[in-house]
């Protein structure tokens, strides 16, 4: 009988080839299994399309569309080469690339969803963020300077927005203007992913104030502006030339609401609508203004924006996670010391190198942050992570251990920023992590 030959993963970004030895297994489970990085926020599930792949060599060796795949393949208009690694089944050598590389590149998926040439009507809350104070900063400054820091203001402020699930839609001049619920989902957490965004644009300015650019004597400050209507969503242009838009109503009014801070001596303003959609006693609010937009014949309510009443855990979190994971290699080795003090018997569990498993283990944890504010595919997706550490031979008595160590890393590393409210939405968050892929273990 001729020899059969064990297929080939050729992984072509990062030119690594493996062994792929169990044919019942996923081409996402291979990498898994690989140690190889491989974005998987649904878990395997087929919904979330972050594991997909473009299929470079060896179509024929792979199985046919599953339903899921076609549908989706349908809906956002892949060519036949891209494929969901979780779908996917190899019997022979096979050469792929991922195709989502980073937990901020996701949200830039929901834009496939928008149809080409021409514009729908869909449900979003728009996020309008005028950045004051520049001008003089541009004026004193080098172009070379002025330059570098405009970039650090579109990634801090750009941040916020993208880890809310939002899509960053442009810069222009001194204004980014952010959309959230571009593809769907519920009008009440559009809009709370939208109010977070703004506070964690709030709080990203005061920390680039008092610490990048403690030496420019500059004090940049910003006002931003929020509304939420429906507007009309599009890639739309010269047929050669097309690109994504959004027109109407809603959004002209956000970019008024964002102006009128100024008169009003505001930082964050939101529309009434805004204000509607989110649970009654959520939000911590200022003074209230009536205002008469241009263009409309009625006067629209905007309310002042200091926070949520109670702790928001997403917000917390995210304030932190940067300075938290500034050196991953040196969390994770703290980390793993304190594990493996404690029990001893889990450093045998791990095969294969320390230092790669750590950085696995920082980029779940940034990509938990991420997916809290998709919390469906969080769900899946800790299913998958907790089968796998059945796998690893990882029984339920290690979670309390690793929890306790995991804590105790982000009190140390978090140093002057730590305070009781960051503690407890970290363990908050981490105890719920925890629990579900615990529900699996022995
Ligand atoms: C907060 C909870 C945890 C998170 C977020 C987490 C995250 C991860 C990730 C992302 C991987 C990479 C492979 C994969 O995706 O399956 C991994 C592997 C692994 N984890 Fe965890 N883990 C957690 C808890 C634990 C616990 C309690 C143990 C027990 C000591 C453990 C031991 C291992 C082992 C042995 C591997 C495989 C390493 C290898 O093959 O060398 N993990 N973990
Ligand atoms: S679609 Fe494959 S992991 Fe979500």
């Amino acid at each position: 009988m001729p020899e059969v030959k064990t297929p080939v993963i050729t992984y072509t970004g990062i030119n690594q080839q493996v062994e792929h030895h169990d044919l019942d297994t996923t081409l996402l489970e291979c990498s898994i299994m690989n140690q190889i990085p491989h974005i998987h926020e649904c878990g395997g599930n087929g919904q979330c399309t972050t594991c997909r792949i473009r299929v470079m060599d060896g179509h024929s060796n792979l199985n046919p569309r599953t339903l899921k795949e076609q549908e989706t393949a349908r809906i956002r208009k892949w060519d036949p080469s891209i494929r969901l690694a979780c779908q996917c089944y190899a019997k022979g050598d096979v050469s792929i690339q991922r195709l989502v590389w980073i937990n901020s590149e996701i949200n830039r998926l929901q834009l496939e969803t928008i149809p080409e040439g021409i514009a729908e009507e869909r449900p979003i809350a728009i996020l309008f963020c005028d950045i004051r104070g520049f001008t003089k900063l541009a004026s004193e400054n080098s172009s070379f300077d002025v330059a570098h820091i405009l970039n650090r203001f579109y990634t801090v402020l750009g941040d916020p927005i993208l880890i809310n699930n939002g899509v960053i839609y442009q810069y222009v001049g001194d204004e980014i203007i952010g959309l959230f619920g571009v593809s769907g989902g519920m009008k009440s957490k559009n809009c709370k992913d939208a109010v977070r965004a703004a506070l964690g644009m709030q709080y990203a300015i005061e920390r680039l104030n008092h610490i990048e650019l403690v030496d420019f004597d500059v004090n940049i400050k910003m006002g931003i502006g929020i509304n939420f209507g429906r507007a009309y969503i599009g890639h739309l242009g010269h047929p050669k030339h097309k690109q994504f838009a959004v027109v109407g109503d809603p959004v002209n009014t956000a970019s008024r609401i964002q102006s009128y801070n100024k008169e009003a001596g505001t930082d964050i303003l939101i529309s009434d609508a805004v204000f509607k959609s989110i649970p009654a006693d959520t939000l911590d609010i200022g003074r209230s203004f009536s205002n008469q937009m241009a263009g409309h014949d009625h006067a629209t309510l905007l309310y002042e924006l200091f926070g949520f009443k109670d702790m928001d855990i997403q917000l917390e979190l995210q304030q932190s996670l940067d300075y938290l994971l500034r050196n991953e290699d040196a969390f994770a080795s703290k980390f793993y010391d304190k594990v493996f003090t404690k029990a001893p018997e889990a450093r045998a569990l791990f095969k294969n190198n320390m230092a790669s498993q750590g950085r696995l283990l920082t980029h779940m944890l940034g990509g938990i942050v991420y997916s809290m504010s998709r919390p469906e595919h969080l769900a899946m997706g800790l299913k998958l992570l907790g089968e796998s550490h059945v796998r690893y031979g990882v029984h339920e008595a290690h979670y309390p251990v690793v929890l306790e160590c995991l804590m105790e890393t982000i009190r140390e590393e978090l140093g002057d920023l730590c305070n009781d409210k960051l503690l407890s939405a970290w363990k908050q968050a981490l105890e719920t992590v925890t629990s579900e892929m615990r529900r699996y273990a022995k």
